[in-house]
């Protein structure tokens, strides 16, 4: 069989295998470089794994003059055969054959062999990937995302599709980025603009998924979400991706229900599945990230009130910057506290007072709260948030009015309401906070291959 049309075989599979295979081709990326007298070793990475191959190239065969060419970085094709290693450390090796250089690599590649910090490897995000960390990262965000996806399908829910530019502000906080073709903008000039209206790229699918659910039962999204907070935190990103669900004839309880049981489902998969990343985050970012997940998947999330939680921080034996009190947010350190200190786990806060929440939500009979939900989770703090909606026409008209939204705006929501409402309920699940649940990634910035912050987009 001539070269050419020999078909490369991942390092993934080579790691795994069985007995020897002669005659293969491997294609990849070289990650270190060790001459001696008689040989030289590679350790090539394809992406498909973890674990590198080494290559073991002999000074006396056909590759070796390219071999000697070929510096970190490069990309190579190598033939040979794969036999039982002699040396410490791996099972398997590659004898080389020939080596051919695909793709050489200037000497000042800046990920040389020493271990970087990750501030300087966001700097370089273009060339993360190629490193340990971050190829485990993208990995496992793959796996989560398809995990995702097998959750619900098994469950009956459909994966819809809510626009990305969109008229209207889903969470009314009027953190959107607007959208316009126009160089000069002057406001009530949307006539001359692309779209003759207010157009923004959306915060959220959920109205969307409200109407889809109000057909087709039960639905989700998953999408990016543009946020323009100007938050310059390590949890907020103006880009973002978001698992949204949303169930017909569903109440509160049973939207708690389905968030544990998503977060329980992909933490188990993933973790099956990646192990070998997982382990390394484990190592080298997080040690305890394996128990910290046996709790993730094992616990019974409690849930307490919004008026139990600050209870709890009031009684806290600690010192808040802010203090806890009824009708305040809960600040960053409390989410800490309750779900790293006092629940020791994932913990479900709900009924928040109204006036904290968005106008969609649905008003409790005590008039003061709404059937919202938070899951918070230790590290990541806030993965979940969700809620019952407000399915009855009047009330959530006066909602609208109260939080002086424009109901005119709305109008094709508060349709929904009028033919066929029915109660319902979903939540949204921010998909590089779950990476970071799942790798003990302490920012953002980390989880997502290219991230979007303040001040910050370098391409
Ligand atoms: O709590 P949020 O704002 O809820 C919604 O957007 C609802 N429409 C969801 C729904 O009920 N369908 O956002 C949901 C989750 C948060 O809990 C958080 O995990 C994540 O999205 N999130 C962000 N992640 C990264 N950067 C940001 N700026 C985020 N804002 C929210
Ligand atoms: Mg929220």
């Amino acid at each position: 069989m001539s070269k050419e049309r020999r078909l490369p075989i991942s390092i993934k599979e080579l790691l795994a295998a069985r007995e020897p295979r002669p005659n293969v081709l491997v294609q990849g990326w070289v990650r270190t470089r060790r001459d001696s007298r008689d040989f030289s070793f590679l350790e090539i990475n394809d992406g498909s794994i973890l674990g590198n191959l080494q290559v073991v190239v002999a000074a006396n065969s056909k590759g070796y003059s390219a071999l000697k060419e070929a510096r970190l970085g490069a990309a190579v094709s190598v033939y040979g055969d794969l036999k039982e290693s002699l040396g410490q450390g791996q099972k398997w090796e590659l004898g080389a054959s020939e080596l051919v250089i695909v793709g050489q690599s200037d000497s000042d590649y800046p990920l040389q062999k020493k271990r970087h910090t990750d501030e300087y490897l966001r700097e370089i995000a273009h060339l993360r990937p190629r490193t340990n960390k971050y190829g485990a990262a993208f990995r496992l965000r793959s796996e989560a995302a398809l995990a995702i996806h097998d959750f619900f399908r098994a469950k009956g829910f459909f994966y819809v599709h809510a626009p990305i530019i969109t008229g209207s502000d889903a969470e009314g906080a009027g953190e959107m980025f607007q959208v316009t073709t126009l160089k000069e903008f002057s406001d009530p000039a949307f006539k001359n603009d692309f779209f003759g209206h207010y157009a923004a790229l959306t915060v959220s699918g959920q109205l969307e998924a409200e109407l889809l659910a109000l057909a087709l039962g039960k639905v989700y999204t998953f999408a990016p979400a543009f946020r323009a907070e100007n938050s310059n935190t390590a949890r907020h990103a103006a880009e973002f991706w978001m698992v949204e669900p949303e169930m017909a004839f569903a109440d509160l309880a049973a939207d708690m229900e389905l968030a544990e049981s998503l977060v329980k489902t992909v933490a188990k998969e993933v973790i099956e599945r990646r192990a070998q990343d997982v382990g390394l985050f484990n190592q080298f970012v997080e040690p305890g990230l394996e128990a910290r997940l046996r709790v993730l998947i094992e616990a019974d999330y409690p849930k307490v009130q919004y008026r139990e939680a600050i209870k709890i921080l009031t009684k806290a034996n600690k010192r808040f910057e802010f203090s806890p009190t009824f009708g305040a947010d809960l600040a960053t350190e409390h989410e800490k506290f309750l779900a790293e200190e006092y629940f020791l786990g994932p913990v479900f806060v709900y009924d928040y007072p109204k006036t904290l929440k968005p106008f969609y939500m649905r008003l409790n009979d005590d008039q003061e709260t709404v059937a919202a939900m938070d899951l918070l989770v230790p590290k990541a703090g806030e993965l979940i948030g969700g809620s019952q909606r407000e399915e009855r026409l009047d009330v959530l008209t006066a909602r609208l009015t109260e939080l002086g939204l424009k109901a005119d705006s709305y109008w094709w929501y508060l349709d929904s309401r009028r033919w066929g409402s029915a109660p319902h309920a979903g939540f949204g699940l921010g998909f590089e906070r779950l990476i970071m649940t799942l790798t003990g990634i302490a920012n953002i910035r980390d989880a997502i291959p290219f991230p979007r912050t303040p001040k910050t987009l370098a391409f």
